[in-house]
C-alpha cells in the first residue's frame, strides 16, 4: 500500500488493522493487544490495554538509540538576543531532574500541573517532565490575564503551577508574576506551590512559603519515567467555546503518540535528525504537537522561537531562523505571512537568506486566503501547505500528505482528509450534501487516535458541544465542502467563535466581560474581517438607563484587556440604541456580522423588531 487512496481508505474500512500497524513506531512498555475499545459509544479509547510513557518515548530512547548528542532544540530568542542548543542527552537529563523536583512537591501520576510561560526552554522541560511522572500539564497561553488563567486553574485543580517572572514582548516586557498573583487571589482552588523561572531581564519577588525558584527545584535528582495506560491524560489543553467557560479539552498518551509518529512523516515529511520549526507558541495547541512533541517523539531537532515575524528586528525574521538552523519545513500561521507581506511586499528579506533546504511551509490556524498563498509561492517558490485541525483533534483533519503522497494544491482548500478522518458535510436536515454544496463539517465516529476523548470531567458538556447535533458525527464547527475530487474547502466557523491572528477566541467569553461593566445592559460581540489578523472583535454595547456613554468605550476596552488579555484584541466598542433580536430573545450576531462586512443580509423572518437593525446599519458600516 503506497498512495493516499489506499491508505485513506484502508484506514476507513479497517481502523483497527490500520492503526495498529502504525502504533508500531511507539515503544510501549506493554504493547496494546486490544487496538480499539468501542463498547460504549459515543466514548470511544483507543489502546485501552496498551502502557507506555510519552517523554521515555521523546527522549530517553533516543539516548538510548544512538541520537544522545544530535540536536534536539534549538532555542532561538531575538528578544533577548539568545541562543542556546540542547542535545538529546541534555534535554533528557534536565527533564529528569526537574521531573525529580516536581516529585518532591508532591507531585504524582494523574496530578494537574498548570504552565504559564512564555517561549523558553524551561516551558518545554517543564512539560516533557509532566509527561514524565505521568502528571497531566495544562498550559496556559501567556498572553492570557488572570481571570483566564484563574479559571484554568479552578478547572485544573493543579497541584502545582510553573510561571515565569516575565515575558518579553518586542515592545514592552510582560511581567507574568503579578498576573499570577492575582489569578491565584481569584481562584477557588490554587495550587500550594509556585515554581519561578527567574529571567535576566526582569527578576520578581518569591512569595516565601509558596514560591520556589526553577534553579533550586531543577536540581533535583533525576528520576525515572513512570509508564501509564494508554488512555491517561497525557495534558488538557483549554480551548474557547462558544459560551464564555473554556474547553478542557483532554489528549490521551497512546493515540497521541501514534498519531503524531504517523503525522510527522507522512504529513510534514520529516525524517529523525531534520530540523523542523514551527513558528508558534507553546501555549496552543500547534505548538504542543508540533513544537514539542512530534519532533521528539520522532528523533527530529525542533526550534523554539522567541520572537515575533516582524519586528524582532524585521520582516526578514523568519528567512533567517529558517536558513541559519537548516530548517527543512517550517509551519506558522497565515496571519504571520500577511504580517510579513505588509512590511515586505516584494520579499526581499527572503532574498537575503540562503533557503535552499527549506522544502516546506505549512500553513494552518485560519484560512489560507488564496492571495497570501500565492504571494508566498511566488516569493518562496517552494510548496505552500495548507491544512485544517483544531485543538480537539491535535492533528490535522485533512491535509496535503507530502510525505506520503504529495498531492495537486488547490489555492483556497487543506486539500484532503487524512487517514481515520471519514469527513462528511451534512446539511441542517442531517442529510448529506453534494460535492461543492456547503454545510457543517462533520466526523464520522470514531474520531482516529489522538483527538480528544472527552472535556475534562465533562463529559456531558463534551457530549452536548460536539455529538448531540448529527448522532453518529462530531461537529466541528466549521462550514465548508468537498469538491467534485474529494478537496475540502473550510469556509468559517459556523458557531460563535472567531478567529484573531490564528487565535481561537469565543465572543460569548468576551461579551460575559463587557456584561460585568455596571453601566452595560446588554452587549454582542462579533467578528470582523481584518487585513492582517483575520478577524478582530467588535463590541456593541446598550447602556443600563441613566448610564453615562462617556468614556465608556475606552473603559470597555481595558477591561477586556484585563481580564481575558492583550490578545483579546478589542479595539472597538460601539453604543447602539439596541440590539437586533428574534422574537424569541437571541441576538442576530450573524445578521450584524455580514452588514459589517456590505452584505446585502437577508432580515431573518423571526426579527423582533426590523427597526433596530435598520438604526445600527449606519453605525456597522463604519470601522
Ligand atoms: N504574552 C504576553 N502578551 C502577548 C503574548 C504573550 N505570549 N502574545 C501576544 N501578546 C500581546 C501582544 O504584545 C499584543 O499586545 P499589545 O496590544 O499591547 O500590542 C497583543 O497581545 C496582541 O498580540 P498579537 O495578536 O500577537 O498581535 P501583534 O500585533 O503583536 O502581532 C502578528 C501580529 C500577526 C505578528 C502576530 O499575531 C503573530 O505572530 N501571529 C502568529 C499567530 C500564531 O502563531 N498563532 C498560532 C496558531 S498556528
Ligand atoms: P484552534 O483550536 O485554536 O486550533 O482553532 C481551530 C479553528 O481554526 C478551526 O476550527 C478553524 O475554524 C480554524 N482553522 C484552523 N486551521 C485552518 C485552516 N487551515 N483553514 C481554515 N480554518 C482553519
Amino acid at each position: 500500500m503506497s498512495g493516499y487512496r489506499e491508505l485513506f481508505d484502508a484506514s476507513i474500512a479497517d481502523p483497527q488493522s490500520f492503526w495498529a500497524e502504525v502504533a508500531k513506531a511507539v515503544t510501549w512498555t506493554r504493547a496494546p493487544q486490544q487496538i480499539l475499545d468501542d463498547s460504549n459509544p459515543p466514548f470511544y479509547r483507543w489502546f485501552p490495554d496498551g502502557e507506555l510513557n510519552t517523554c521515555a518515548n521523546a527522549l530517553d530512547r533516543h539516548v538510548e538509540n544512538g541520537r544522545a548528542d544530535q540536536t534536539a532544540l534549538i532555542y532561538d530568542s531575538p528578544v533577548t538576543g539568545t541562543q542556546r542548543t540542547y542535545t538529546y542527552r541534555e534535554l533528557l537529563d534536565a527533564t529528569a531532574k526537574f521531573a525529580g523536583g516536581l516529585r518532591g512537591l508532591g507531585v504524582a501520576k494523574g496530578d494537574r500541573v498548570v504552565i504559564y510561560m512564555p517561549m523558553i526552554p524551561e516551558a518545554v522541560i517543564a512539560m516533557l517532565a509532566c509527561a514524565r511522572l505521568g502528571a497531566v500539564h495544562s498550559v496556559v497561553f501567556g498572553g492570557f490575564a488572570a481571570h483566564e488563567l484563574a479559571a484554568r486553574i479552578d478547572d485544573a485543580r493543579p497541584t502545582v503551577v510553573v510561571s515565569a517572572s516575565c515575558g518579553i514582548e518586542p515592545t514592552r516586557t510582560v511581567e507574568y508574576k503579578p498576573m499570577l498573583d492575582a489569578a491565584l487571589q481569584m481562584a477557588e482552588h490554587p495550587p500550594r506551590v509556585c515554581v519561578i523561572a527567574q529571567r535576566e531581564r526582569h527578576r520578581c519577588e518569591l512569595i516565601a512559603d509558596r514560591d520556589l525558584d526553577w534553579d533550586y527545584v531543577a536540581s533535583a535528582a533525576p528520576v525515572d519515567p513512570v509508564p501509564v495506560a494508554a488512555t491517561d491524560p497525557l495534558y488538557v489543553l483549554y480551548t474557547s467555546g462558544t459560551t464564555g467557560k473554556p474547553k478542557g479539552i483532554v489528549r490521551d498518551n497512546g493515540g497521541h503518540a501514534v498519531a503524531l509518529m504517523w503525522s510527522i512523516r507522512n504529513i510534514y515529511d520529516i525524517s529523525p535528525g531534520d530540523v523542523f520549526w514551527t513558528a508558534s507558541d507553546v501555549g496552543w495547541v500547534v505548538g504542543h504537537s508540533y513544537i514539542v512533541y512530534a519532533p521528539l517523539l520522532l528523533g527530529a531537532t525542533t526550534v523554539l522561537y522567541e520572537g515575533k515575524p516582524i519586528g524582532t528586528p524585521d520582516p526578514g525574521a523568519f528567512w533567517r531562523v529558517a536558513s541559519e538552523h537548516g530548517v527543512k519545513a517550517l509551519f506558522t500561521a497565515p496571519t504571520a505571512l500577511r504580517a510579513i507581506r505588509k512590511e515586505d511586499p516584494d520579499g526581499e528579506h527572503i532574498g537575503r537568506y540562503d533557503l535552499s533546504r527549506m522544502k516546506y511551509l505549512f500553513q494552518a490556524g485560519e484560512r489560507l486566503d488564496p492571495d497570501t498563498y500565492q504571494w508566498a509561492s511566488q516569493k518562496l517558490g517552494i510548496p505552500i501547505v495548507d491544512h485544517w485541525w483544531q485543538t480537539e483533534t491535535g492533528w490535522a483533519i485533512a491535509a496535503n500528505p507530502m510525505g506520503l503522497d504529495p498531492m495537486p494544491i488547490k489555492p483556497g482548500s487543506p486539500t484532503v482528509p487524512m487517514p481515520g478522518y471519514d469527513v462528511r458535510i451534512l446539511r441542517v436536515d442531517g442529510s448529506s450534501c453534494e460535492p461543492n454544496e456547503e454545510g457543517a463539517i462533520c466526523i464520522r465516529l470514531p474520531l482516529p487516535p489522538g483527538t480528544l476523548p472527552t472535556l475534562w470531567g465533562d463529559d456531558a458538556r463534551y457530549e452536548a458541544s460536539y455529538l448531540r447535533e448529527y448522532a453518529g458525527y462530531y461537529l466541528t464547527g466549521d462550514g465548508g465542502y468537498l469538491d467534485e475530487d474529494g478537496y475540502l474547502f473550510v469556509m468559517g466557523r459556523i458557531d460563535d467563535v472567531i478567529n484573531v491572528a490564528g487565535h481561537r477566541l469565543s465572543t460569548g467569553s468576551i461579551e460575559a466581560v463587557l456584561a460585568t461593566h455596571p453601566a452595560v445592559a446588554e452587549c454582542a460581540v462579533i467578528g470582523v474581517n481584518d487585513d492582517i489578523k483575520g478577524q478582530v472583535p467588535r463590541g456593541l454595547v446598550v447602556l443600563q438607563s441613566g448610564a453615562k456613554a462617556e468614556g465608556l468605550a475606552d473603559e470597555l476596552v481595558a477591561l477586556v484587556r484585563e481580564n481575558i488579555g492583550a490578545v483579546a484584541c478589542l479595539k472597538a466598542v460601539d453604543i447602539v440604541p439596541a440590539l437586533p433580536k428574534t422574537r424569541s430573545g437571541k441576538i442576530l450576531r450573524k445578521t450584524m456580522r455580514g452588514i459589517a462586512h456590505g452584505k446585502d443580509e437577508p432580515v431573518p423572518s423571526t426579527i423582533e423588531d426590523p427597526g433596530v437593525l435598520e438604526t445600527l446599519k449606519p453605525i456597522l458600516h463604519t470601522r
